[in-house]
């Protein structure tokens, strides 16, 4: 039976260039991805960019450009970047597609059957940076400027008629969701949060606007665009060709097995995502993610701060696995973290240059000059070996869960303590005092090339060029590497050629 798996990112807003936050959602993604397709899986990896909105049809404006042609240039750079960091995405959608108002306007006819939409007049607080409507317990005045207390952006009066969904309606049915699956939101510090705010009560929803019109329009009124929210939360139904139920894509994919966001945008996956889905009665993904932020000194990166970290400036001066391994090993996966050239170049250093590539190399010249370039026979392990390939099969059940339950750090720490224990297996076993002894020579280079393979199977999510470079030694290819193989040792065929590599990774020196 095949087994399938979806997952998404944010589509982003592609009203300024894409940056280092963007970038950390796609990466993190890209390893569950990743992992899932070594692990026999079918992944549908899915991210975009979100277009329509005042946010958009402003920024447009100031470079007076048309709307579209502003988002074409734009959402290509969000595309280029997918190729900039190796993303494996086997979508990118763009909200101004057809395919896309397609399932908006119907997902639209679909609220209004079940009895979920009514036309009123919303008069409030509105955010365009954030395209959200805030209560006036949510914002505060700072410098004579009102702001939502929670993202600090400006907010703007509107009043205009406005079709409203019925969130009240859904407020029971949430909880009861929520309580019944405890890991449908994550972390769970977040989700804590998200309950609390259904719990103090939640007013229905503003969901179209007439004010301006870019976007989709409302099928039965063409006065009203279809609130941004609601069209871009659609777009994880509209990649499955959504309304069509029957099609293979939305067969084997839905529901989504996780939606990646950050918590920046938790109350729109996390409430008004699933309300939609229930009303229109489509199952509710399996989870919504809410990872913390990257912060540029202490604080979140914006444009309007303009403290922007650009990715593409890292990868030219680092190189991309670099930056992927320290994003992943450095930010404590679901809380903020920070990013600093310093940890960035220790991370290089210790844990890629020394830990990981300079054993590659130390091993590999050692069995060339040694073992004849050839993965030895006559092999007899010792306890020694065994505990130390042993670990692997041991914890594979763990490494997947790891995965499953999105606990990024424990997988990477698994990895960094198996990097360290290989270096200390070697240099303990000293091959190089064994040359009497061709048994025990062989049996260490056996195991030493074997947690070579291991660690770079279980690398690949993180840093997959690299760690293809060194499944080169063994001729493996990328369609070859396998998350299961880890279980054994039998997968290294002795008496086959052991190819030469390059340097992994540079060290940085000053
Ligand atoms: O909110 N640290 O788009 P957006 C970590 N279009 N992640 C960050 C980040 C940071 N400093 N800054 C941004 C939108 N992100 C909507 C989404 S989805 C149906 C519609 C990441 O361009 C993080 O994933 O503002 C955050 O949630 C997302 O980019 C917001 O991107
Ligand atoms: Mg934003």
């Amino acid at each position: 039976m095949d087994k399938y798996y979806y997952i998404t990112t944010p589509i982003y807003y592609p009203s300024a260039k894409p940056h280092m936050g963007h970038a950390y959602s796609s990466i993190v993604s890209d390893v569950f991805a990743r992992f899932k397709t070594i692990d026999g899986y079918k992944v549908h990896f899915l991210t975009g960019t979100d277009e329509h909105g005042q946010k958009i049809e402003r920024a447009a404006k100031e470079k007076q450009m048309d709307p579209l042609a502003f988002c074409n240039e734009i959402s290509k750079t969000f595309k280029d970047l997918c190729s900039l960091l190796n993303l494996s995405n086997t979508d990118f959608i763009r909200t101004t597609e057809n395919r896309h108002k397609i399932s908006v306007q119907h997902l639209w006819n679909e609220l209004e059957k079940s009895g979920d939409i009514y036309l009123s007049k919303y008069s409030g607080w509105y955010s365009v940076s954030d395209e959200a409507f805030y209560h006036e317990d949510e914002i505060e005045t700072k410098n004579n400027q009102k702001i939502s207390i929670s993202s600090g952006s400006k907010v703007e009066w509107v009043e205009e008629e406005s079709y409203f969904f019925k969130l009240s309606k859904w407020q029971d049915k949430l909880i009861e969701h929520y309580e019944k699956n405890p890991d449908f939101i994550l972390p769970k510090s977040r989700k804590n949060e998200v309950i609390s705010f259904v719990k103090s009560g939640l007013k229905d929803l503003s969901i179209s606007r007439k004010s301006f019109s870019w976007g989709i329009k409302v099928p039965s009124n063409h006065e009203h665009v279809i609130y941004v929210w609601l069209d871009a939360l659609t777009n994880y139904l509209s990649a499955l060709k959504y309304p069509e139920v029957s099609n293979m894509l939305y067969k084997n994919f839905w529901p989504v097995d996780v939606h990646i966001i950050g918590k920046d945008i938790l109350r729109f996956h996390a409430i008004y995502w699933p309300a939609f889905l229930l009303a229109a009665n489509i199952p509710l993904p399996k989870r919504v993610y809410g990872h913390g932020w990257i912060l540029s000194g202490e604080e979140k990166m914006s444009k309007s701060k303009g403290n922007i970290l650009d990715p593409i400036e890292i990868i030219d001066n680092y190189g991309l696995d670099p930056l992927r391994y320290y994003l992943i090993k450095e930010v404590s996966f679901g809380n903020d973290g920070n990013i600093s050239k310093k940890k960035l170049e220790d991370c290089i250093n210790s844990d890629l240059a020394n830990n990981y590539g300079n054993f590659c190399q130390r091993v590999t010249a050692f069995a060339e000059k040694n073992c004849d370039s050839t993965i030895p026979d006559q092999i007899e392990f010792t306890y020694q070996d065994k505990k130390i390939l042993n670990n692997y099969s041991d914890n594979i059940n763990n490494l997947r869960k790891f995965i499953d339950e999105q606990k990024l750090n424990n997988y990477v720490h698994f990895i960094a303590n198996a990097l360290f224990d290989a270096n200390k297996y070697f240099n303990d076993q000293e091959p190089w005092k064994k040359k009497n002894d061709k048994k025990r020579l062989n049996t260490i280079v056996y195991t030493s090339l074997d947690l070579i393979r291991k660690v770079s199977i279980l690398l690949y999510p993180i840093i997959p060029s690299s760690s293809k470079k060194s499944l080169k030694i063994f001729n493996i290819n990328e369609k070859d590497i396998f998350f299961d193989t880890i279980k054994d040792h039998k997968y290294l065929k002795s008496k086959s050629k052991i190819l030469k590599t390059d340097i992994l990774f540079k060290k940085i020196t000053k």
